[in-house]
């Protein structure tokens, strides 16, 4: 079966085939190709984690429909990946409805506390202070995934929403193996998850070593957790013990939620940012997220570019795509934020005529970012996770999740196996004060009750004459937008297999720090010179990003779950 899944791939990405030269990454140690790339006239799904992408399929298999899939690998993968995202954080998730054409956009992020203000990360001498916003229990922002699911399965869910949580219960109760990604997050964090008793009792072995690859990691508390919700649906989060716990934990280690906080958490329904490249039509996610208009930015700046000439990982294709970045970047830290408390020109800066009027700052050399009078931008140490769904009827799901940076605050609400986000770090400490980062932030993004903050996560789709095409998304914060324009690029300009397109090479510049960042495997030599040469700070550094994209090649679905991590795509 799987021999001829890898066929069909190869048989369906004729069309395309890897240019002689470009760099890929190579699969993890043990992982097959055929993990990391499906075809199918069905469904497909693509997630970071095997047993979350199985969970989806799941409910296909019983009858559900694309949002049952949804819910479930969402549930799934945050008992999967609890290092990275769960249902103590939030995200956004974007429903292609093929029989209507409609996109659906929802936002369920978090949101600051109603006691949350603009100077609560600042020390009594009024310099920021980032260890707050980063751990422990100012971190902590609103959670939102359990009511942005509930609120999205209401509406189109087939199944029961208790069949939904099924798998992720099955999953925290009989426990997954322990992976290498997961050991080295909870050595990285080894010293603020010992300090919480809850945390310290789930992620490590009974004498306190750190968990070996391979032992089952059972997650009881967040089982029970799980059948309260499923019982309970969105109130058994959000009301009842299990709210209870959250606010005990915030507040007794000091910080400022409340039950009515919880009580008050709304998904919000949004309209998607539009673009197009080269007549492919652009959906993506609008603000909170700068990630949708900054990829579209960073397309449009591109179009005019003609990067075919040179091929994906030519220099100068690599200079022009950095200065876009540089560009991107700049406007993010100026005008993005949470689009209910100030207005933010997404439109404008998504639009071809801003684009055009920008192509004054490409040229042959690198431009330094003070040429750019703009302040910096946070920057995120962040996880977060991505799946991609399609399915025979040609809906589209893309959802991107997080509690943010690995294991969140550090802090698991007592008795409920819930890792606590620390999205509170997503919000600008300061205007125009470096952050742990040494990046800078702007007043759009100043924490306000009730208020979002600003985010990168991407599901995008692309849609060719009409149809679906490409849907993709990764985790890691700025990155995001970086890793998700140049896959896209890849496709749509340089019409690479979507596998290639997703293994290759990526770089990344924020315009602050100053630096173009490149990931192994790294280009060729002589391009690095070329762009020292032109003034750029190289640095040779990972992205984080973990691409999770389907493809429609004739009447077919291509999934990839980037051969970076440890995903599954797979279809039926
Ligand atoms: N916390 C990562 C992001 O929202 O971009």
């Amino acid at each position: 079966m799987r021999i001829l899944s890898v066929l069909l791939v190869f048989l369906v990405g004729c069309s395309s085939k890897k240019p002689e030269g470009l760099r890929t990454v190579e699969l993890l140690p043990g992982h097959t190709r055929a993990q990391h790339e499906a075809t199918s006239q069905g469904v497909m799904i693509t997630s970071q984690g095997t047993v979350s992408s199985q969970a989806g399929l799941e409910m296909f298999r019983q009858g559900g429909n694309i949002i049952d899939a949804a819910v479930a690998v969402s549930f799934a993968i945050s008992v999967e990946r609890p290092q990275s995202t769960g249902i103590g954080g939030g995200g956004f998730l974007i429903f292609y409805e093929k029989k209507t054409g409609k996109s659906y956009v929802w936002d369920f992020r978090e949101i600051a506390p109603l006691k949350g203000h603009a100077k609560m990360f600042l020390k009594a001498d009024g310099t920021p202070d980032p260890e707050k916003s980063i751990y422990g229990p100012f971190a902590v922002a609103v959670p939102g995934i359990v009511r942005g699911l509930w609120e999205i399965h209401k509406r189109w869910g087939k199944l029961p929403w208790a069949a939904t949580v099924q798998p992720a219960i099955r999953l925290a109760e009989e426990g997954l193996p322990v992976y290498p990604h997961l050991v080295d997050a909870i050595k990285y964090e080894s010293p603020r998850l010992k300090a919480d008793p809850d945390a310290a009792k789930i992620f490590f072995m009974p004498d306190g070593s750190i968990p070996p690859v391979g032992h089952i990691l059972k997650q009881a508390d967040l089982g029970k957790t799980l059948r309260i919700i499923a019982k309970q649906g969105v109130r058994g989060f959000y009301e009842g013990s299990v709210a209870k716990n959250i606010v005990h934990t915030v507040r007794t280690n000091g910080g400022i939620m409340t039950a009515q906080d919880l009580q008050g958490y709304r998904a919000k329904e949004r309209a998607a940012i539009e673009g197009s490249y080269h007549g492919f039509k652009i959906i993506s996610m609008p603000p909170p997220s700068s990630g949708g208009t900054h990829v579209v930015q960073i397309l449009n700046l591109l179009e005019q570019q003609n990067l075919s000439q040179w091929g994906p990982q030519h220099p100068e294709t690599v200079h022009r795509i950095a200065t876009a970045m540089q560009i991107s970047f700049a406007d993010r830290a100026k005008y993005m934020g949470d689009p209910d408390f100030s207005p933010i020109p997404s439109t404008e800066l998504s639009s071809k005529s801003y684009a055009q009027a920008m192509q004054k700052y490409f040229g042959p050399k690198a431009r330094p970012s003070k040429d750019f009078p703009l302040p910096a931008i946070p920057d995120d140490k962040t996880e977060t996770t991505h799946f991609t769904l399609a399915d025979s009827e040609e809906n589209i799901v893309v959802s991107t999740q997080t509690i943010n940076g690995w294991f969140g605050s550090g802090l698991v609400a007592r008795g409920t196996g819930i890792v606590l986000n620390n999205e509170m770090d997503d919000f600008a400490q300061a205007v125009g004060a470096s952050n742990l980062f040494g990046a800078i932030g702007g007043d759009k993004n100043l924490v306000a009750p009730k208020k979002r903050p600003l985010s990168s996560m991407s599901p995008t789709l692309v849609l060719k004459d009409g149809k679906p095409f490409l849907a993709l998304g990764t985790p890691s914060g700025t990155r995001i937008i970086s890793c998700v324009a140049q896959t896209m690029l890849n496709v749509l300009e340089f019409r690479l297999p979507l596998y290639d397109a997703v293994a290759a090479t990526r770089v990344h510049h924020q315009w602050m720090p100053e630096e173009l960042r490149i990931e192994k495997p790294f280009l060729p030599s002589a391009a690095f010179k070329d762009l020292e040469g032109r003034g750029h700070t190289v640095k040779r550094q990972a992205l984080g990003c973990q691409i999770q994209a389907i493809q429609r090649v004739g009447n077919r679905w291509v999934g990839v779950s980037d051969p970076r991590g440890e995903g599954l795509a797979i279809g039926e």
